[in-house]
């Protein structure tokens, strides 16, 4: 028998490495076992962060960098953002003895404001010991494309995301950055998501059972 524990789960990586399709994956194999799951995403996850997703996403589709926010504005509107998920959704999910499994959580922000846009590491982590209030993810996996596999399943997409554009350059840093951050930590897998077949869900819902307890 599964006794309930609490758990937050996350997955990181570049756009189109499949964070978003493993995600849901697992959320479903989760409730097939009836185990309580909820799943969300960042920024974003409540109609608060939601609101706050839409300014960050419409800012990048600007034409003209003088109407562009500055950067720490940007790193302020996701930490809003994350402000009101934990709040509202995390937390008390994780208080309920729920399984959270999120779609990015504060190693994005670490990858792509700190590394990426040099936005100063202590101004976030000062915010995120605030904010936080102590929660920090049991599991995180981070996936690890290809850019040409990631550049396949993006022009796929029907709707075009903020980093859609970017340059190649800045996919291969974040991924770096993602990596160097799972570095030496014993609850982070870095697993490669480039081949299309069913064996990456199987091997993350593997190791989230060991993390349960479960078989
Ligand atoms: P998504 O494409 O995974 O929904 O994420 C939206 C974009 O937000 C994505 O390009 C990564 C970016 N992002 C940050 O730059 N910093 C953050 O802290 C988070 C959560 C996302």
């Amino acid at each position: 028998m599964f006794k309930k524990k609490s758990l937050l789960i996350v997955f990181e990586g570049v756009e189109g490495c499949g964070k978003s399709y493993q995600s849901k994956k697992l959320f479903n194999k989760l409730k097939k076992k009836k185990i309580d799951t909820i799943i969300t995403r960042e920024p974003g996850g409540t109609k608060s962060a939601e609101l706050i997703r839409n300014l960050i996403l419409k800012d990048y589709f600007l034409k003209n960098n003088k109407d562009k926010f500055d950067k720490y504005t940007d790193t302020l509107l996701y930490l809003a953002a994350r402000n009101e998920h934990i709040k509202n959704k995390i937390k008390p999910a994780l208080l309920k003895k729920k399984i959270v499994i999120c779609d990015r959580f504060i190693d994005s922000t670490i990858a792509y404001q700190v590394y990426g846009k040099k936005v100063d590491a202590k101004f976030i982590n000062n915010i995120h010991k605030k904010i936080l209030s102590g929660i920090r993810p049991d599991l995180v996996f981070v996936l690890k494309v290809s850019q040409k596999i990631s550049r396949i399943r993006l022009i796929k997409r029907k709707s075009k995301n903020r980093y859609d554009n970017f340059a190649r350059s800045f996919y291969i840093k974040a991924q770096k950055s993602f990596i160097k951050i799972a570095k030496n930590k014993k609850n982070y897998f870095v697993l490669d998501s480039s081949n299309n077949d069913n064996s990456l869900e199987e091997k993350i819902f593997e190791i989230t059972k060991r993390h349960l307890g479960i078989k």
